[in-house]
């Protein structure tokens, strides 16, 4: 039974099964897109929102430093996901690694925990989306009924209750929108992404290039506000506090991996799209954090929309960037949904080509060459969660499901560079084990500082995992029929 329960993939099987598919997905992803994808998925209610309240809260103008120390964690993660993604371009990401690596019952948790990271970080950016989408046809006189603009129930102190709302409209009607371009092909997909990138990228580079010439270089002095003697409030805690509230920044550079089926050449093409789409947002941060803390004072800034709050700080010299930077947001948070979504599809895909979920979910549309079923699924269920709860709950099972996959992917590494050292690697992470283990190690130490609350759902998301693994996976697993090649 333990044999069972742990029996690997073969990785020369995998590879082999994915070069020869004549039922797979489509190889359409250029170098280009995998870049937009990443970018895509990275800048996001992050940026739009997050910076001001950190900065306010924790860091001053001093999260700079904070995004720099962030983008080196992720960088650490990216370097060995780079190395995975050319190794193993299959739609699995650290699913389909972990199967190779650690046996199927892990793969099989590490995928639960995947589906958790995309399934919830999918619906919070979509109810962030409906957030500031209410805030604009406000602006323009449009209000909907507000049993319709909010979450359906909350979380509260006494527990469950119910807020008086039927649905949060918004939300479940930009899941609806971004999965219609997901249904008509990847290559669709990408090119309503590379809009939407050309758009946010040009609202933040007209904010930093127009902003500059507003900064009052008085607001950065004191660089570092002197710590308030709480752990976390300002100094050198307050940058690292800072750091990890900022990671989520951060996060979709991993959904990419997830693309790596359809890249046209993903043994060069998945590292750079990883690693150049990592880079390019670490600049961006570093670059609005610089000016948006130099226009308008750090405490000043904790409000849902800090760019839009500095450019009307600014004058009327910049006032016409504001509806842009409100439109940029808009859009901005549409193509994170969308690569999140894309990734929640891929994931089930490649469970259920290996049995552990039902085969509805690995049908692949014979015209757009997409995993239809599972894509209409994953848009049901983050269109449903996302009307029917509130932010706070959903956001915070995005971080610890994102960093457990981190860990995961940083030790499969070093896993599989001692079991499998004759493996072709087309990119190879540089100095192992030393960037692994210290890429494991800050995903570790910030996991263990998230609340206890947090750690509870994810108990209880892993024990329904674990049940479903045993009532249907175990059964239906294809390594477990007798003509399979496994290890
Ligand atoms: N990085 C994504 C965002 O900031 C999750 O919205």
């Amino acid at each position: 039974m333990l044999k069972r329960l742990f029996k690997k993939k073969d990785i020369t099987a995998i590879l082999n099964e994915s070069e020869n598919s004549t039922d797979g997905l489509k190889r359409s992803l250029s170098a280009f897109n995998l870049v937009t994808l990443g970018i895509g998925a990275i800048v996001g209610t992050g940026i739009f929102v997050i910076t001001g309240q950190a900065a306010a809260a924790y860091a001053g103008p001093a999260l700079t430093i904070s995004f720099f120390i962030s983008a080196l964690g992720c960088v650490m993660a990216g370097l060995c996901y780079a190395e995975f993604a050319a190794m193993i371009p299959v739609s699995g990401s650290v699913y389909s690694y972990s199967y190779t690596t650690m046996g199927e019952i892990l793969a099989w948790f590490i995928g639960w925990i995947l589906i958790l990271e995309y399934l919830f970080a999918c619906s919070s950016v979509a109810v962030g989306w409906s957030g500031y989408m209410l805030s604009l046809l406000h602006e323009w006189g449009l209000d909907l009924p507000a049993q319709l603009s909010y979450a359906t129930f909350d979380h509260t102190k006494e527990g469950w209750v119910w807020t008086g709302s039927i649905i949060n409209f918004p939300a479940i009607f930009i899941v609806s929108v971004v999965s219609a371009f997901l249904i008509g092909g990847i290559k669709q997909s990408a090119w309503v992404n590379n809009i939407i990138v050309i758009i946010k990228v040009s609202v933040i580079l007209l904010f930093v290039g127009f902003g500059l010439s507003y900064v009052d270089v008085g607001n950065w002095t004191p660089y570092i506000p002197e710590n308030t003697g709480t752990v976390g409030e300002y100094g050198w805690t307050g940058i690292l506090r800072g750091a990890a509230v900022v990671f989520y920044a951060y996060l979709g550079f991993d959904a990419l991996s997830t693309a790596a089926g359809e890249a046209r050449n993903p043994q060069r093409d998945m590292p750079k799209g990883i690693l150049i789409s990592l880079s390019i947002c670490a600049v961006l941060y570093i670059a609005v954090t610089t000016v948006l803390t130099g226009i308008v004072h750090y405490k000043e800034l904790n409000v849902a929309a800090p760019i839009a709050v500095a450019v009307d700080q600014a004058g009327a010299g910049l006032s016409w960037l504001s509806p842009f930077i409100k439109l940029g947001a808009v859009a901005g948070l549409s193509s994170v949904i969308l690569v999140m979504m894309l990734g929640q599809a891929r994931i089930y895909y490649s469970i259920s080509k290996d049995g552990l979920l039902p085969k509805v979910f690995s049908k692949v549309h014979s015209k757009h060459g997409i995993p239809r079923n599972a894509t209409v699924f994953a848009s049901i269920i983050t269109g449903l969660i996302a009307g029917l709860f509130p932010l706070h709950v959903l956001s915070e099972l995005v971080s610890i499901g994102t960093l457990m996959a981190f860990t995961i992917v940083c030790i499969s590494i070093m896993i599989l560079r001692k079991t499998q050292p004759g493996l072709k690697r087309p990119f190879r992470t540089p100095w192992v084990p030393f960037i692994p283990l210290l890429g494991a190690g800050i995903c570790i130490v910030q996991m263990v500082f998230l609340p206890w609350s947090t750690w509870e759902r994810m108990i209880a998301w892993t024990i329904l995992g674990f049940i479903i693994y045993f009532l249907y996976g175990i059964k239906h697993s294809k390594l477990n029929e007798p003509d399979k090649t496994g290890r």
